[in-house]
């Protein structure tokens, strides 16, 4: 996934749905304008798509030659592009898009639903629905129009800045004004029951809107929790700092019709109502994943280990067990309620994920929110809190992978107070750590194979 070359910073998506039946239809017709900056002199660049048929790509409005090889889409423009020159590429293109499956069988990119249709990407999905620089390092901010039959509605991330119907079709227009990487963009089209609502302003910021979208069969059973996010995000900003997006909410997919939750930007999808560690753990994406994502699928804990720290923190919080508790737990064995899925925890480090396959794993998870757990123990409760806001801050809206975290930390606790990131992390030298109390952390619970010696 991804091209080098150029770098994004706007996308705007014009996307037509046509409902058809729930076999061959759910098809699509898009406009993609990408506003880019090359980063070296470019003769031809790629973009990802995957399926779909392209019907014309220009380049500044000038008509580009294309080719297409497996998911890349080569585009040659009339007159190369210099490097540090802005350009403006857009595809048109149309067709069913593809339902992929992943390495570890699940599925993502276009998910048809009983009513419409549901678009995710982690790790790959949006190139089944608009074409791209599916990497998650090449962030961009987004306008993303969707046009519907009327009577059905389209929902996005960020904030509905226009809503119009016209010969019996109605347009949705949604725009993302931070940056997003790609495989947290959604679009969910269907009919759900809207509700929207504010938490109120606090923590450097103004009102912030919550639009929430339910499908109707779920909306008995989410209302509850649902009411709960102004204060999951008033909580995750005492503990994390400002909401980093200027709006929040969640989709309510039904069961069948998504298999996992995903923290879509601004607006995380759920199969089903979640529970209230589920709404947390996706909320708590937004900071760790969606505002600081990993540079690579290689540091994917850097999201799922916070965010299932943020569940363990939120227990701790409201009389449930505490961190420790859940930590010891793990590190016993008798955590999860089989003897397998207690093993799986110490398959492999956390940083080290073997495989594709293996990125939504539990040492991803579990294991990941350990060695927060290790760093805590390490550096006092104070010293943590203001590491994880300090973390956030510092890679807000950016992206950092695993060396930045442990550059990080080490400056942090030799008490710079981590206001400043190096500003080229260093590779991850582990005999270099210069604090020897972290060391163990990071050779033991970071990257070591199997279960540590010491709890
Ligand atoms: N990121 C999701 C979560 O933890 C889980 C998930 C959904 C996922 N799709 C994935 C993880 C694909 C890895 C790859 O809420
Ligand atoms: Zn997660």
């Amino acid at each position: 996934m991804g091209n080098g070359g150029y770098d994004v910073g706007h996308y705007a998506l014009s996307l037509a749905y046509e409902a058809g039946n729930e076999e061959d239809g759910r098809r699509l017709r898009g406009t993609a304008v990408a506003t880019a900056r090359a980063t070296r002199d470019l003769s031809a660049f790629n973009l990802d798509l995957k399926g779909m048929d392209v019907e014309a790509v220009t380049v500044e409005g000038v008509a580009a030659r294309w080719k297409r090889s497996g998911q890349e889409l080569t585009v040659t423009p009339e007159r190369g592009v210099g490097e540090g020159e802005t350009f403006r590429t857009t595809v048109r293109y149309s067709g069913g898009p593809e339902t992929i499956t992943d390495p570890d069988g699940s599925e993502e990119g276009w998910l048809p639903t009983a009513d419409g249709v549901l678009a995710l990407g982690e790790p790959t999905g949006s190139m089944a629905w608009f074409p791209g620089n599916h990497h998650p390092s090449d962030k961009a901010t987004y306008d993303i129009t969707v046009t519907v039959p009327e009577g059905l509605q389209a929902v996005s991330n960020g904030e509905l800045t226009g809503q119009a119907t016209k010969n019996g079709r109605t347009a949705y227009s949604w725009q993302t004004a931070e940056p997003m990487a790609g495989y947290v963009a959604t679009i969910a089209i269907g009919t759900y029951e809207i509700r929207r609502s504010t938490v109120s302003g606090g923590a450097g910021r103004g009102d912030l809107p919550v639009y929430v979208a339910v499908d109707p069969a779920q909306a008995d059973d989410s209302r509850r929790v649902l009411a709960r996010i102004p204060e999951v995000v008033e909580w995750a900003e005492a503990n994390f700092g400002p909401y980093p997006f200027s709006s929040t909410g969640a989709i309510v997919e039904n069961p069948e019709d998504a298999a996992y939750a995903l923290e879509t930007q601004s607006r995380p999808v759920f199969p089903g109502a979640p529970d209230i560690s589920l709404l947390v753990h996706e909320l708590a994406h937004q900071w760790y994943g969606d505002s600081v994502t990993p540079e690579s699928w290689r540091d994917m804990w850097l999201n799922e280990g916070f965010a299932t720290y943020a569940e363990w923190l939120w227990q701790e919080d409201h009389g449930g067990d505490s961190a420790q508790e859940i930590f010891d737990a793990l590190y016993e064995g008798d955590y999860f309620d089989d003897a397998a899925a207690n093993e799986a925890v110490w398959a492999f480090p956390p940083a080290k994920p073997p495989s594709a396959a293996r990125i939504s794993d539990s040492p991803v998870y579990e294991r990941g929110a350990m060695v927060l757990h290790k760093i805590r123990e390490v550096i006092g409760d104070d010293a943590f809190f203001g590491l994880l806001q300090g973390w956030a801050t510092t890679h807000r809206h950016g992206n950092a992978d695993t060396a930045d975290f442990i550059a990080y930390v080490e400056k942090y606790a030799e008490g710079s107070g981590g206001k400043t990131a190096p500003e080229t992390a260093p590779e991850a030298d582990l005999d270099a750590a210069p604090d020897a109390d972290l060391a163990p952390v990071w050779e033991d619970w970071l990257y070591g194979d199997g279960k540590p010696s010491v709890a």
